[in-house]
Parts: C-alpha cells; structure tokens; sequence
C-alpha cells in the first residue's frame, strides 16, 4: 500500500525578525488610527502622517518628493516606513537600504544610490503576445544526416501537433524547442504553451482526458485550452528599471518588448553605465507615450540617512528633480551633528539645510509605559514566550526608563535562561539578565567615570 503523508510545516520554526509582528499602518478608512491595529502600538500623529503619504503615492502625487521620519531611537521609524511599504502593497515598487551601504571599496557611493534609485521604479508593460497552446498529438523530430559527416544524425526541425477545442494544427518548430521539450519531459497528453517570438516554452499540465483512475501521480490536470492553437494574450509584465539595465548588461536573446530592449547594447555582458542607463530611458519614455507601458512611481527608503556624505546628497537633490524619480522616504535618529564628508558643517539631523528643505517631516516621539507595555505583550505573543505578568510590568518599566529597543532585546536572553531553569520567564530571571547586559546609556554613564579603566 503506499502511504501518502502531508508534510507538516512547524509553525515554531518561523523566523522571527524584530518587525514581524508589523503589518500595517492601522488606519481606517478615513486615515484615523485604529488603536493596536495591524501590530502597530501608539504613535498616533506619525502614523495618520504615514497614511497621508499612502494616499497620495497611490494616487501618483508625490513623485520626486522626499519625506524625513525623525525621532529617538527606538522609537518606530523604521517600523513604520515598512508599515508603508505594506500598505503599498506588491504593485508599487519599495526598495529598502541603510544609507552605510553606499560605503563600498568596489563601487561608487553615487553609483549604489543610482541602482537603489532605479529599484524603486517600476514600469507596466502592457504586450500582446502570440502563442500556441494545446494538448500535444504528435512529437516527431525530423533528422538528417550530419553535414560535417560521421554516423551522428542532426535534427532538422521538429513536427508538433497541439490540439485546443476548436482544432489542431502542426506545427514546424527550430530544434532549439525539441531541446525545452525533452528538458522539461513533455510527452504525448501534456498541454504546452509555446511563445512566438521568443519560442519559449512552457509545461502547464497534463490534458484531463489522460486523467487516470489512480491518483498516484503527483500531476496537474488542466482542461483542453479553449479556442484555436494560435492565440493573441495580453500579458502585463511589472519590472523595475533596474530589471531592465541588468537585463541589458546581461543580455539573453528572445523578441518580446523586455529582451528587446536588453539588446540595445548588443550581446555583449557589460556594466550598468550611464550611457546604458540613458539609451534605457529615451526607450522607456518612447513605450510610455505609445501607450505600451506605464511609469510606476515607488519608494525608496533610505534607513539612517545621516550616514550619508555630501556627495551623496548633492546627487539625491540633483536626482529627485529628474522626471522619473521615486519617492525618497529618509529616517534619522541624529539631533544636530556633523554633516559627513564636511570639515565642520553642523546641521539637523546631519543632512545639509538646502536638502532638509526639500524634505517634509513627520516625528516619532518615545513611548509612554502602557505603549511598551502593549508592544511588549505582542512581541510575546509572536515570539510565543510564557513570561510572568509581573515580570512582563517590570519589563515595560524597565523600557520606559531606558529605551524600547532595550527592553525589546531583553525577551530573547530571558528566554533563553529560562530554558535553562525550566521555568517561565519570572522577574529573578529578568533581574538576572539586567544585570548581565547592560543598555547603551549605562555603558556610556561607565565609560565616563573618572576610575574606569578604558584606554582614554
Ligand atoms: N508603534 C509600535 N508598535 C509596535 N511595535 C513597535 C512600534 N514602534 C516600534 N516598534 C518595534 O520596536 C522596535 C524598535 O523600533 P524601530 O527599529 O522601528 O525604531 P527606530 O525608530 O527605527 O530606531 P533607530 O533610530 O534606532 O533606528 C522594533 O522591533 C519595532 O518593530
Ligand atoms: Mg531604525
């Protein structure tokens, strides 16, 4: 007898990452804050901020803009940039990065900022395409001798019968197909779709009439497809410019709009340049105005945005007045501080004052107890822990005087020790753990005493 086992995935085994309990903004149909909605806690103002930018990327009026979220650390701005990003949805792009990673000894800081830059731009390219699909009949490869001599035979073409509903046809194929045929074992009974112009080929399934009594094989069944052999499909394809200058450094071959534009550099593999990037768009700007794409305005967020130097932000400002620019959303935790790559310019946030006018601003403000208290008992929930309520009230004071963040990175050691004792995490296994990690201002308040013994 053969047994068949569904494989059961274990919920506990889930990565857990600090955002994860974060999924959405929380608001309602108004834009008001819905309390302790979507996993979001407090932060009211902030939010229906947020929300407002939802609206009005989504209805394509903040192109070019830039929008700051400052605060103390700790205090959600990332969190809620990736509440955005899930309000936004799959169809806009959002293209994350720390602003550090520009600092890289192989490529240009100007250069990772470009590709970020294009990430967050997607294009809608609306095509039709022709293709054959049917139930296959007939796989005859045609052979002749080898030309160069020798026993081998060579494949001259291959006949291929499809049958829809509404007839069959035969069809003389390049070789080239018999390869994907053999590759992806379509037999007798399977229905295929094969794509005109790039002669790309693709298994959907066996035909329904071949369905056996025995429901062993682990195969899809699909109806005859319905009409003629040769069609006319719409397809829309969402890429982001940077698919395109990739497809193009790395071109492929095929004759649909996308490998159409990755041979604007003919077939040689080259690095993504400016002038690639250029050719790229006099092409997009072309497909937009015949109507055959649509430019889709994204996000680009860059986290800690002070670690950006003064080059990084003449080429922003510069690049946000392009016409095709995302929307750049920026988060800093820094009061005044020295702008980087200058010798002694201070400024807000450490971003120069001409690019800090640019930007509209939305702050985050600390959270009282009751709110890490809330954020607290979600994290709990998601990180399935089994913490005394005392030990949970302690926690959350402990994160009121010091930081969220803090208290937030206690629950995992906490777990941890309380694996060891067999217990629950209890307020002696928190006192313990306090007193083995210690926050950021108490290791500051240390480094500053007059006897400590750190090299000065
Ligand atoms: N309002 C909230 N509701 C629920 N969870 C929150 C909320 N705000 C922050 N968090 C959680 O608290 C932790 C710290 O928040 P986050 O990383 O967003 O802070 P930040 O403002 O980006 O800090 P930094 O300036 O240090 O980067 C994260 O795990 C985040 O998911
Ligand atoms: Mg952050």
């Amino acid at each position: 007898m053969f047994k068949v086992d569904n494989i059961k995935t274990n919920d506990k085994q889930q990565r857990i990452s600090v955002h994860s309990h974060i999924k959405g903004l929380g608001l309602n149909a108004e834009g008001n804050v819905v309390q302790d909605s979507c996993g979001l806690i407090g932060q009211q103002q902030a939010r229906k901020a947020a929300g407002v930018v939802v609206d009005l990327i989504k209805m394509k009026k903040m192109a070019g803009r830039a929008i700051l979220f400052v605060g103390p650390p700790g205090t959600g701005k990332t969190a809620l940039a990736l509440a955005i990003s899930q309000e936004l949805g799959d169809q806009i792009p959002f293209c994350p990065m720390v602003a550090g990673e520009v600092y890289s000894a192989e490529v240009k800081k100007t250069e990772i900022l470009m590709e970020n830059f294009r990430r967050a731009i997607g294009l809608r390219i609306k095509e039709t395409k022709e293709v054959y699909e049917g139930e296959v009949c007939e796989i005859t490869p045609i052979e002749v001798d080898n030309p160069l001599g020798g026993y081998g035979k060579q494949i001259h073409h291959l006949l291929l019968t499809l049958k829809a509903t509404k007839g069959t046809k035969q069809l003389k194929l390049d070789p080239s197909i018999y390869e994907s045929l053999q590759k992806q074992k379509v037999e007798i009974g399977d229905v295929i779709y094969i794509e005109v112009n790039s002669g790309s080929l693709k298994r959907i399934g066996r035909s329904d009439a071949y369905a056996t009594e025995f429901d062993l094989e682990a195969d899809e069944y699909v109806p005859l497809p319905k009409g003629d052999v040769f069609k006319r499909k719409a397809v829309v394809q969402d890429i982001t410019l940077h698919d395109l200058d990739y497809a193009n450094a790395h071109p492929q071959g095929g004759h649909d709009v996308l490998s159409m534009m990755s041979q604007l550099m003919k077939q040689k593999k080259t690095e993504i340049t400016e002038k690639l990037r250029h050719e790229i768009n006099k092409k997009v700007d072309k497909l937009i105005e015949s109507g055959q794409a649509e430019l889709i305005t994204g996000v680009l967020f860059i986290d800690e945005v002070h670690m950006l130097d003064l080059e990084c932000f003449t080429f922003l400002s510069k690049a946000l007045e392009s016409n095709i620019a995302p929307i750049v959303v920026m988060a800093s935790n820094r009061g005044n501080c020295l702008i980087r790559g200058s010798e002694d310019v201070y400024a807000p946030h450490g971003i120069p004052l001409d690019f800090l006018d640019r930007t509209i601003i939305i702050k985050t403000v600390p959270y009282t107890r009751e709110e890490i208290l809330k954020i607290l008992r979600i994290r709990v929930r998601i990180e399935s822990l089994d913490i005394e309520e005392a030990a949970l009230l302690q926690l959350a004071m402990i994160g009121a005087r010091t930081t969220l963040r803090y208290a937030l990175q206690l629950l995992s050691p906490c777990s941890q020790l309380a694996k060891v004792y067999y217990s629950n995490i209890t307020t002696k296994i928190l006192d313990e753990v306090s007193e083995l990690f210690s926050d950021c201002r108490q290791s500051a308040i240390i480094l500053n005493q007059e006897n400590s013994h750190y090299l000065k």
